[in-house]
């Protein structure tokens, strides 16, 4: 059967509904206290408006390995089939406990590239590092301490290093990068959940006040942030971690040969994709879902890295 093209530009519009859809769905469950409930709206929606695309659409990253997850699964098939072959990565609900409390920077997130676009990275953490765009390569490296990192950053800006802010998730297993940074002067912006955004805030510095990401995290979330980044611009690496033989075997399992193997951006994401999120909750980066008597109001940020297109569009949803 040929495959048709993969046509970015048409498909993209069609990708800003599947991430409408499902924070949409999750909108009455944002600050209720149930995470699962909130997820399970949101995974539903994403899946059934997927399913509507003109696309044979197989997921890559997702919410999980087969036996794991009912819906939306590593390796699922999505789409009519009728279309292009693509690979997808999505996260229905990235900060599903930041939803149930109504915390900031709450997003649904999907990327889509042609087969073979995007790293099939397991289910384990990922050491991460990034920076937003204007910077030569390898101004920051995995090889630096963050404290050189933090150096190296505001000597390239012209700048002190108390003028930088670093974003880092709020961890036991990052307390001594945090004093480490501490020792520098940066500001650090505490993020309880939610590094895809934590990455996508230093792509817009100006607006976010955040100049860089480290720290470790989910490596399906760091495909994702890769792949923002790519459109946004902006470097990225990733390294995964292994806490033992069974996440060993799951990289095994995806293909994995190297297992100390630095990825840039692009090693992350090969080829050209396109992105959208959508805010469930207010952030820095996007408004959360409005509730207004007879429609809610949703923000989506939908992006090809063909182009640098970025687009901010606002949906109003009669209910
Ligand atoms: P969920 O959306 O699945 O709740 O994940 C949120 C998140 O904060 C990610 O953004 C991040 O990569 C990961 O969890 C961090 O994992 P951990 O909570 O184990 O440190």
């Amino acid at each position: 059967m040929p495959i048709a093209d993969f046509n970015d530009r048409m498909l993209s519009l069609g990708l800003a509904r599947v991430s409408e859809a499902a924070a949409l769905a999750s909108a009455t469950l944002i600050g209720r206290g149930d995470e699962k409930a909130a997820d399970q709206a949101a995974v539903n929606a994403m899946r059934e408006q997927l399913n509507k695309l003109d696309i044979a659409g197989v997921v890559v990253i997702g919410e999980g390995e087969r036996d794991e997850a009912p819906m939306l699964f590593i390796g699922e098939e999505v789409g009519s089939g009728k279309g292009p072959g693509v690979d997808i990565a999505l996260d229905p609900l990235e900060g599903t406990t930041l939803t149930a409390k109504d915390m900031p920077n709450a997003l649904t997130v999907i990327a889509m590239g042609p087969r073979g676009s995007m790293l099939h990275a397991p289910d384990v953490y990922m050491d991460k590092l990034a920076i937003g765009p204007g910077f030569r390569d390898g101004v920051v490296t995995m090889d630096m301490s963050p404290s050189e990192r933090v150096s190296a950053l505001a000597a390239a800006k012209g700048c002190s290093t108390d003028d930088i802010t670093v974003c880092v998730l709020e961890r036991p297993r990052h307390e001594a990068m945090i004093a480490e940074l501490r020792g520098t002067g940066a500001a650090i912006r505490l993020i309880t959940d939610g590094d895809v955004a934590g990455v996508m805030h230093c792509a817009e510095s100006a607006t976010t006040g955040i100049d860089m990401y480290m720290g470790s995290g989910g490596a399906p979330e760091g495909v994702l942030a890769a792949a923002a980044l790519k459109c946004m611009g902006g470097q990225m690496f990733g390294k995964l971690l292994f806490r033992n033989d069974d996440e060993r075997g799951r990289a095994t399992k995806a293909g994995i040969t190297n297992f100390d193997r630095v990825y840039t951006r692009d090693d992350m994401v090969t080829s050209d994709v396109i992105f959208a999120a959508t805010g469930v909750t207010d952030g820095s980066l996007l408004q959360g879902i409005k509730r207004e008597p007879g429609f809610l109001t949703a923000e989506t940020i939908l992006m090809r890295s063909k182009t640098g297109s970025v687009r901010r569009m606002t949906y109003r949803n009669p209910v």
